[in-house]
């Protein structure tokens, strides 16, 4: 058991040893899910929060493990990747939100990606880790209109170059996904998904790549069958590539029955922008280079590793599943207190 984590008795085992960072976040949770699922791998999930609810959450998965690491203490990561086959790396660029800087600080994941690759570089020394996958994101469709780029995919490139810098390449698979369908869940008040509301960033009839952000887990699953062949690769990921009209039409089609009109909603790029700078910049970056994932290329892959993409349809029908689910125990939560208020007049 290592010190700083919290390691069940029924998970030691054999299996290649897998450390997911930032095992809390969308990514990561999916990453730590799909591998625990396999049954072929011990998962490190690292957090700097073991007690937090989503760190338990995890805890009870099988093949799991809860270790603590902090991307800004090398330290930590230094601990929790002591012994481990396989390192999943991922870096965040959001430090907490401030008045007229937002929350993206370019300088906070730089730091992160600079220690994630100086420890991967050590525990490759040391001889245990084999393999490094880097969670980067999408490159541009037309590179010649990348500038200006998004802060916080510039940091993520950058980290990429510093891989290849310090001789890591070839451990390492770049897997470069897309925008998250969950980001149509934003909370911002009159933007966020329903069944009258599908809420973009782009124009209506732009092409938008976009992927369900559990399917980066099963990304990681798919390389991990086939390490040596894509070792020294990296692959833009996308699940869909769908205009906001054509993904609002998916939707009206579920919500038909009902009699609902829904709509493509686009957020202003200046309220975008007054957030939240660096996401305003991301949405004139998407329209006028796009997301460069080839997704005939994907198809091949995919079928290649085992993996069957989210498809929107599937996604939003789970989703309005869940909201359904909400609405219903909110409602009787709702008729009990209403009941129980009668009794006590
Ligand atoms: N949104 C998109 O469409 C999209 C698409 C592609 C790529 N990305 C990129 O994917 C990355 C992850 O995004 P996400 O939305 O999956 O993350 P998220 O859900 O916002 O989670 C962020 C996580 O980072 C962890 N964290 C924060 N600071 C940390 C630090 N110093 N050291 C270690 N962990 C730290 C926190 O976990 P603990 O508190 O438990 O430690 C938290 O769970 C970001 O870089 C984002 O830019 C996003």
């Amino acid at each position: 058991m290592l010190e700083q984590g919290v390691v069940k008795q029924s998970d030691v085992t054999n299996n290649p040893l897998i450390a997911v960072t930032m095992a809390t976040s969308r990514q990561g949770v999916g990453v730590v899910k799909e591998l625990s699922k396999t049954n072929k791998y011990q998962v490190r999930a690292i957090t700097r929060n073991i007690k937090s609810v989503k760190a338990l959450e995890l805890e009870k998965l099988n093949n799991v493990e809860l270790v603590k690491g902090d991307l800004m203490d090398p330290q930590s990561l230094n601990k929790a990747f002591n012994g481990v086959d396989v390192i999943f790396g991922n870096t965040t660029p959001t430090k907490g939100w401030k008045l007229f800087r937002g929350s993206i600080v370019r300088s906070y994941e730089m730091e992160q990606g600079y220690n994630l690759i100086n420890q991967v570089k050590i525990a490759y020394k040391k001889g245990t880790l084999k393999h490094f996958i880097f969670s980067s994101i999408s490159k541009a469709k037309d590179p010649l209109k990348n500038e200006p780029a998004p802060g916080h995919f510039t940091s993520k490139w950058d980290i990429e170059d510093y891989i290849e810098k310090i001789d890591l390449k070839k451990i390492t698979t770049v897997l470069r996904p897309v925008s998250y369908f969950e980001n149509f869940e934003n909370k911002l008040p009159g933007y966020t998904i329903s069944k009258k509301i599908f809420p973009g960033i782009v124009g209506k009839n732009f092409k938008w790549q976009t992927i369900a952000v559990d399917d980066i887990g099963k990304w990681v699953r798919g390389i991990l069958s086939k390490p040596e062949k894509y070792k020294n690769q990296s692959i833009n990921i996308a699940g869909e590539e769908l205009t906001g009209l054509e993904m609002s039409e998916i939707l009206q089609k579920i919500v038909s029955s009902e009699a609902i009109k829904t709509k493509y909603l686009m957020i202003p790029r200046v309220a975008i922008k007054l957030l939240e700078y660096d996401i305003g910049v991301m949405a004139d970056w998407i329209e006028r280079s796009g997301y460069g994932a080839d997704m005939n290329k994907l198809k091949l892959i995919q079928n290649e590793l085992n993996i069957v993409p989210t498809s929107l349809k599937e996604w939003l029908k789970v989703k309005l599943k869940k909201d359904n689910k909400i609405q219903n125990s909110w409602e009787r939560e709702w008729k009990s207190s209403q009941w129980k208020l009668q009794w006590y007049k």
